[in-house]
């Protein structure tokens, strides 16, 4: 149904999570120069970038800080994405402790200007269109409260044509292009987290900034398994935990794409991101 969605500056957003007011008030968000921000569109492994960052930042700290971490944000009832919630949010973030962990699907255009104008360094977690697709098609099935598709074929136009909840992933990677260079962004795949999610961890955090022994990263690459994370998921994610850890799988795609859409994807691609910094990011 319609009102399940609303559109603002011509992208749709899920209305049980936000709001237009939400997303005018973001305006006034205010970056810290040490704010750790993960950027991915939706279905591209944003919850387990997430954890995975969390536990790497947190190592340093002892449990009975994290628990006070943790509750802060609990009390404070801020969200786990920086443009969900109610409109007063934003207020209540300036009185999180740092270093804050702040999780978004935003593309950069749609970024409050503190977070280019502070130090903040962004990781921008990309991952193959294809899979991306067919994840973000049985998240949106099996979700109660967002739109369902009678048909792949259905949720594939509206993929292409960036009809879904945070708009189109095309128009997001090349946005997100724009900024490659910029010493303060790293870009990172889910594939090459999922071929070697310690590698991965290493380069995430030499780039923060965070200090770990070998025994951090085995032991954080052993919690962060989809297996792992999935067994966790009740107490994690509670009932959506069911619906969010699927597969996750390199290739899924090769499921549910016909060929003549494995090839109308290749060549969307090619028009929005050939030759690009970016597309060579993308294991496509
Ligand atoms: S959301 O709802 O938009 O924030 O979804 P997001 O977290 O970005 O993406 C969900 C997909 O990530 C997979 N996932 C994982 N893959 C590998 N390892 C771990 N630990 C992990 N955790 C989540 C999840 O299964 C979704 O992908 P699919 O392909 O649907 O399985």
């Amino acid at each position: 149904p319609e009102d399940m969605m609303f559109s603002y500056r011509g992208i749709s957003y899920p209305s049980i999570a936000t709001s237009p007011e939400t997303l005018e008030a973001l305006k006034s968000f205010e970056a810290r120069d040490d704010d750790v921000i993960l950027v991915g569109y939706p279905k591209t492994g944003t919850n387990w970038l997430e954890q995975m960052v969390k536990e790497l930042a947190d190592a340093k700290y002892t449990e009975e800080e994290m628990k006070e971490r943790i509750n802060a944000e609990k009390k404070l009832e801020t969200f786990q994405r920086l443009e969900l919630g109610d409109p007063g949010v934003y207020e209540r973030m300036k009185q999180l402790p740092s270093r804050r962990i702040i999780v978004t699907h935003l593309r950069a255009d749609f970024l409050p200007p503190s977070i280019f104008q502070s130090k903040a360094k962004i990781l921008v977690l990309v991952r193959n269109p294809k899979d991306t697709a067919v994840s973000y098609y049985h998240f949106s099935n099996n979700l109660p409260v967002s739109p369902s598709f009678d048909s792949w074929d259905e949720f594939f136009a509206d993929f292409m044509n960036g009809k879904l909840a945070w708009g189109s992933y095309f128009d997001h990677l090349a946005e997100w292009n724009k900024y490659i260079d910029n010493e303060r962004i790293i870009t990172i795949s889910y594939e090459e987290l999922k071929e070697d999610p310690i590698l991965g961890m290493k380069k995430i955090a030499s780039f923060f900034g965070f200090s770990l022994c070998e025994e951090d990263f085995s032991r954080i690459a052993k919690n962060t398994t989809f297996k792992a994370m999935k067994e966790k998921s009740s107490e994690t994610h509670g009932k959506f935990g069911d619906v969010l850890f699927r597969k996750g799988v390199v290739g899924n795609w090769r499921d549910v794409f016909s060929e003549a859409q494995n090839e109308e994807m290749y060549r969307k691609f090619q028009d929005s991101l050939g030759g690009t910094k970016m597309a060579a990011k993308i294991k496509y």
